[in-house]
């Protein structure tokens, strides 16, 4: 089984930008921003970032801004602050060099067990699992599994039978493999299996479980906020304040409060700035949703009466680093102007 994947891999695999060859600088930034992001929208933010910061000490040296400013778009920001601390730490503690060592892969910030696996793998061709939702899927399916692969205890399960099979083969070429049959033939819905190159060896083709297979129930909880979304403006200033923490740090947003109505932002707005707000209108509300929350956005129009720190042009503005929910609300509010 395991040498068909490698072949049907060699003869078959996707051409990405981050397989033209195996440093593990490029493979690095590829694999944190294929973090929860499809290979699709991955390749040109990939390119770009290359092209900008071709190596650690590039990336080191960049202000953090300027990194925020190269994955605006590509969501879970935290991924870019990370990457710049982590080519800081590169410089300082291994000389510049990506660590080799499985467990000093693991320690790096943003660095999972998945990461650390296909890093290992794909860049220094060390037999490690890299098991991701498409592994668990086809895991599931070779073996007839009928656990849950929501559960821990499940995902630890299918990394010891990976574990196994990764054992005295081509590493790069078997976790990738596994990655291409997962996104081009054993897919979640309506499987290819006429084309798979392991259906042989797949107890649920044989059962006709396929359709079924895997298991995967989820208990999420989501949550829902309210915002009040201002664009406070100046004359032709809008006022854009940094985020010190949450989902969204160190990028630059409208002023938001999770309150019920204008006037009481305005009441908010002076009790922690001191400024007056006119309010001049509604614009528009918007959703936008992340993976564990929804934001609902009532976005409002209001006039400061004097011009204060924080406030900018809309050329400006075209230079931070502003998150997709925001980008929006600029948007309509410009639609609307
Ligand atoms: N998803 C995560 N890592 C990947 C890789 N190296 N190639 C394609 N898709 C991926």
């Amino acid at each position: 089984m395991q040498e068909k994947l490698i072949r049907w891999y060699q003869d078959n695999h996707r051409d990405f930008p981050w397989r033209e060859n195996d440093d593990p600088y490029r493979i690095w930034i590829s694999e944190i921003m294929l973090q929860q992001t499809t290979t699709e929208a991955v390749i040109p933010y990939f390119e770009r970032f290359m092209k900008v910061f071709p190596d650690v000490i590039a990336l080191g040296k960049a202000p953090l801004d300027d990194v925020y400013k190269l994955w605006e778009g590509l969501g879970y920001y935290r991924r870019a602050k990370h990457l710049h601390e982590t080519a800081l730490l590169i410089k300082e503690k291994y000389d510049g060099h990506f660590p080799r060592d499985y467990q000093d892969i693991l320690s790096l910030k943003g660095i999972g067990q998945y990461t650390a696996g296909a890093i290992s793998s794909i860049a220094f061709h060390q037999c490690v699992p890299a098991v991701d939702g498409n592994v668990l899927r086809i895991i599931s399916r070779l073996y007839l599994l009928d656990d849950n692969i929501a559960l821990n205890k499940t995902q630890k399960k299918i990394y010891q039978i990976v574990e196994k099979l990764i054992q005295h083969q081509d590493a790069s070429s078997f976790n990738q493999g596994l990655m291409d049959l997962g996104a081009m033939i054993c897919r979640p819905l309506h499987p290819h299996c006429q084309l798979c190159p392991i259906q042989d060896d797949c107890q649920a083709y044989q059962h006709h479980q396929q359709d079924v297979l895997p298991v995967n129930i989820k208990k999420i909880r989501h949550q829902d906020i309210h915002y009040i979304t201002g664009v406070i403006t100046y004359q032709e200033k809008f006022l854009l304040l940094k985020n010190k923490e949450g989902l969204l740090e160190n990028l630059y947003g409208f002023v938001q409060y999770d309150l019920e109505s204008p006037y009481s932002f305005v009441e908010r707005f002076h009790d922690e700035y001191g400024q007056d707000l006119q309010i001049n209108c509604f614009i528009k509300d918007i959703k936008h949703v992340f993976t564990h929350r929804t934001w609902y956005m009532h976005i409002y129009h209001f006039e400061l009466t004097q011009e204060m720190a924080g406030m900018y042009s809309l050329e400006q503005i075209a230079q931070l680093p502003i998150s997709t929910a925001h980008q929006k609300v600029l948007k309509a509010f410009l639609k609307y102007q």
